[in-house]
């Protein structure tokens, strides 16, 4: 297998009483080894449940109704949905790791840092004796920079800042050196500096472990500053994908130019930020046609008729909307 992760033709669904409805659709995901990835997308297109169903840990109703999910894993390759309980625990915090999108909630408040680190270690090596695991866990926290580690270690959640909390997120996602770190929205609750000092760590940690990350995130500026490919999402969909630099220098998408737009604007004296109008729609009440046709201030009648499909409009660069499509320009 070529790539770590390979995501094939992605369908989750739900259930709203007794209808099931479509939350996500036809995704396909190459995430290369020792990449740094991104999604983004504003809230509720999807961006979560891809990487919930990547550690195949979506809440009921939830489910993927269509497609694979492919690892390159330690014994093999594998498709993460066909595992069984066993071999999944075998794999999530080992191999694959996740830092949540709200971090203060998987922390457990009644355990101190060092047993909930110790616990990490001693799923997958049972062998490892307090010694070892109180070393590892004093070299993570080391590398994370958290200062004072060994008081760190006694000390309980509610003791400790939200930087702190997230840098020992991140320590106990890499305690078991994993492949695939999926990072969601990893700094979004911390202020700017220290949105800036983890996602340079994070950064640093990659290079040195080698651990390809998948980092979600609304905000377009984080993907610029530690990611190398990158896919937009809109309403369960990828309406654009390239490399970083391409996708700054030749966006092609209305939505992706709406979402930098956000981003500019905040650097601008007046320091209004630029929000799209209107609202991403929910599954269940997507247009036949293009799902950004209601926002999108270039739409034609043929936009809402007709759904675009993600096409290659050069090496690479992957983008679903009429304006780049080879049949408009015929
Ligand atoms: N447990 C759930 N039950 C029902 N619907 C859900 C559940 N979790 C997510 N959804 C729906 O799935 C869609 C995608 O949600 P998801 O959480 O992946 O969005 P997101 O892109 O991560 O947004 P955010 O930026 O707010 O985190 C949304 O329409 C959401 O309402
Ligand atoms: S297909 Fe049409 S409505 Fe959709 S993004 Fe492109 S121009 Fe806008
Ligand atoms: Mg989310």
């Amino acid at each position: 297998m070529e790539n770590l992760l390979e995501i094939r033709n992605l369908k989750i669904s739900t259930l709203r009483g007794r209808q099931k409805v479509l939350l996500l659709d036809e995704v396909d995901l190459n995430i290369p080894k020792k990449c740094s990835f991104g999604i983004v997308g504003e809230s509720g297109c999807g961006k979560s449940i891809t990487a919930n169903a990547v550690m195949n840990m979506l809440p009921y109703p939830l489910e993927v109704s269509h497609g694979s999910i492919r690892f390159d894993s330690r014994s093999g390759e594998v498709d993460i949905l066909k595992l069984d309980k066993k071999a999944l625990r075998a794999i999530r915090g080992q191999e694959i790791s996740m830092i949540f999108q709200e971090p203060m909630t998987s922390l457990d408040p009644i355990f101190t840092v060092e047993m909930q680190m110790y616990e990490a270690l001693s799923f997958h090596h049972p062998g490892m004796s307090r010694p070892q695991m109180r070393e590892r866990a004093l070299e993570m926290l080391h590398r994370v920079n958290i200062p004072r580690p060994e008081q760190t270690l006694t000390s309980y959640p509610h003791q400790l800042s939200g930087g702190q909390l997230q840098r020992i997120m991140i320590a106990i996602a890499l305690i078991n050196d994993p492949k695939l770190l999926l990072a969601d929205e990893p700094t979004t609750a911390l202020d700017v500096t220290i949105q800036a000092q983890i996602l340079r760590l994070m950064n640093d940690l990659k290079e040195q472990n080698d651990t390809s990350i998948v980092m979600i995130t609304h905000d377009l500026g984080v993907i610029a500053e530690t990611c190398e490919e990158v896919a937009v999402f809109y309403a369960g969909q990828i309406v654009e994908q390239a490399n970083v630099m391409e996708l700054f220098h030749h966006t092609a998408h209305p939505y992706t130019l709406g979402l930098l737009q956000a981003v500019t604007s905040l650097g601008s004296e007046t320091r209004m930020l630029y929000t799209i109008p209107g609202i991403v729609p929910p599954g269940g009440q997507w247009s036949e046609g293009c799902r950004f046709s209601d926002r999108c201030s270039r739409c034609t009648d043929r936009c809402r008729q007709a759904m675009p499909a993600l096409s290659e409009i050069s090496p690479g660069h992957w983008c679903r909307c009429w304006l780049n499509s080879e049949e408009v320009a015929q």
